[in-house]
């Protein structure tokens, strides 16, 4: 008899979470006549229902350069702080029991958690209670240790310097200040990453505090070589020497996590006080999360389900899949969850954007 095999996806949603659906189901039905049940809504098609549907060949096909996910998603359900609505207001409780009920209710063997640090967090915990389990590793931030990238990535590195592209002639045409607000919560990759591969001026991200004056100095300069216009690309988690990054909402107000969002605007503001110049601000936000995945994350979305099947008969439960130099690997996902992979301040990368001229705001 074959085995029957679950997955989920949780977290935010990003590009290449339908690859790693479709590699799963085309690897554990064509090679090996598994039957796969995807659960729908992250967690919470665990905790309420079961609520699942059946993944067979028909029900992935065509789905590769699909954004988003076809299973859905969710950031609010971890069944060890499950939100309840109830009178004078709403309260966290542990529903993992029923969580660990309703996968054997399913007659699920094992289940495959695609998701970031807080998907693999609760999936690793949920292995520990006997739910035997395999991670992939997904996150548009690239915060996740244990693999040298994680898939969405690429796709939202794309976007931005699309998006950086045409607010070049934009910037050009006005003379103008641009300040370009990204994504990437406390780590500095997107912005980083983008910034160099869209030629920006100055690049803010949360590993190195910014100076505003130091700021306006590259500015200056840059007017002072001909170039009337400059990019900045700011990180949502950047924030100056001395102060806070900007929060929408605590994590006791979102759901055990920060909402970040405004320091764009900050900037802006503060560019205005030191330059007479006009400044216009961006908020890429959501876009940065949607659309088709590049070619390198349908791959690596693709490798990532294939492997995650292995390692399910191979019963290597607790790990997750993960890429290492140029290929894809088991690691424990404990050793990828608790900290973040942010960028190194004094490392390579840094060190070369600063050699192109780009300022990095100290
Ligand atoms: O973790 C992915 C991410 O897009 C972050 O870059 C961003 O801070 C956050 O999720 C936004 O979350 P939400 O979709 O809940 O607004």
């Amino acid at each position: 008899m074959g085995k029957t095999i679950a997955i989920l996806t949780g977290g935010g949603d990003c590009p290449g979470l339908n690859a790693v659906i479709r590699g799963v189901v085309r690897s554990a039905t064509l090679e090996r006549g598994w039957k796969v049940l995807g659960v729908q809504d992250g967690f919470d098609g665990l905790v309420e229902g079961p609520r699942y549907l059946e993944l067979d060949l028909n029900a992935v096909r065509g789905i590769l350069p699909r954004g988003g996910t076809i299973l859905g998603t969710s950031n609010r359900g971890n069944p060890f702080q499950y939100p309840v609505r109830g009178k004078g207001g709403g309260r966290l409780v542990d529903v993992s029991r029923q969580v660990v009920e309703n996968f054997h209710k399913i007659g699920a063997e094992a289940l495959v958690a695609v998701g970031g640090d807080g998907t693999l967090k609760i999936a690793s915990q949920l292995n520990d209670l006997g739910v035997p389990v395999v991670g992939v590793p997904k996150t548009i931030d690239n915060d996740l240790r244990g693999t040298d990238v994680t898939f969405g990535y690429n796709s939202a590195v794309g976007v931005v310097t699309e998006a950086l592209d045409r607010l070049h002639t934009t910037a050009e045409s006005h003379q103008r200040v641009m300040v370009v607000e990204v994504m990437g919560r406390d780590a500095g990759w997107i912005a980083l990453e983008s910034g160099m591969a869209g030629s920006a001026d100055v690049i803010l991200i949360p590993e190195i505090p910014f100076r505003i004056d130091s700021i306006c100095r590259a500015i200056v300069r840059r007017k002072e070589r001909g170039s009337k216009f400059s990019i900045v690309v700011a990180a949502e988690g950047a924030f100056p020497a001395g102060g806070d990054k900007v929060v929408q909402k605590t994590a006791e107000e979102n759901f055990g996590v920060e909402r970040l969002g405004g320091i764009g605007h900050f900037i802006a503001r503060e560019i205005g006080r030191c330059l007479d110049m006009e400044t216009r601000v961006v908020v890429l936000g959501h876009v940065q999360r949607g659309g088709s995945p590049s070619p390198f994350d349908r791959i690596l979305g693709s490798r990532f389900g294939v492997k995650a099947v292995e390692l399910i008969e191979s019963s290597a439960f607790g790990s997750m899949v993960a890429l290492r130099g140029r290929s894809v690997e088991a690691v424990k996902i404990s050793d990828a969850v608790g900290s973040l992979n942010r960028v190194n301040p004094d490392g390579e990368l840094i060190r070369a954007a600063e050699s192109l001229g780009i300022m990095v705001g100290r």
